[in-house]
């Protein structure tokens, strides 16, 4: 069976985003080590589908950059049906967890869960991720978009491995 993969970076105490929306603390210059990826091209390799919460999705596009995965298949959850798909994703508004549940059970590489929070929380809960890997940057950010969002239920992992950089970016891997 495909396994759902969280990887997701959050500051300190535990926001994916500023209130905004903003991630320009993820991508502060005065963390860039050359050649460093954290191992996005290596983790990226492995998986071909890619799933959004509708908010992640408008806050790519509003970066206003080439959409980043394209050749991969990207679904976007949105509880209403009135989206319209394009070249890059597909709108899911059918019942988000049981559309996980019977895209596990296709063949494929393993899939990407992206974020944010309400998509964190709601797959969290219903047993779906697999793993996670998640980067902590060294920054207190004091508010913004967490990680997991309110509901979530207390859940135990387990740690396979952990990596610190130069930089002070700890990236912890975890499993169910
Ligand atoms: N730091 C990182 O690595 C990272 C990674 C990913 C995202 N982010 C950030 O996270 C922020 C977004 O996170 P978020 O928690 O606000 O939102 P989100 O989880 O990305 O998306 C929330 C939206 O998903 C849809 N949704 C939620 N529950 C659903 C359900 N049960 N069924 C169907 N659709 C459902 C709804 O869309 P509709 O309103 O259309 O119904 C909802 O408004 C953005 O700022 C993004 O930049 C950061």
């Amino acid at each position: 069976m495909r396994k759902i993969i969280l990887y997701i970076a959050a500051s300190l105490d535990g926001y994916i985003a500023r209130p905004d929306d903003s991630i320009d603390w993820l991508e502060d210059k005065a963390y860039a080590i050359e050649g460093e990826d954290y191992g996005y091209s290596e983790f990226v390799q492995t998986i071909d589908t890619t799933l959004m919460g509708n908010s992640t999705y408008e806050a790519i596009l509003s970066f206003e950059k080439p959409f980043p995965l394209p050749t991969e298949t990207n679904f976007v959850f949105s509880r209403s049906a009135g989206h319209t798909d394009t070249a890059q994703v597909k709108f899911i508004s059918t019942d988000a967890v049981a559309f996980a549940q019977e895209l596990k059970q296709q063949p494929g590489k393993a899939i990407w869960l992206m974020g944010g929070g309400q998509l964190n929380t709601l797959f969290l809960n219903a047993g779906l991720i697999d793993e996670i890997i998640l980067t902590y940057i060294p920054r207190v950010l004091g508010a913004g978009i967490p990680l997991f969002a309110a509901g979530a239920q207390e859940t135990k992992l387990h740690v396979s491995s952990s990596q610190h950089y130069p930089n002070g970016f700890v990236q912890v891997r975890l499993y169910k």
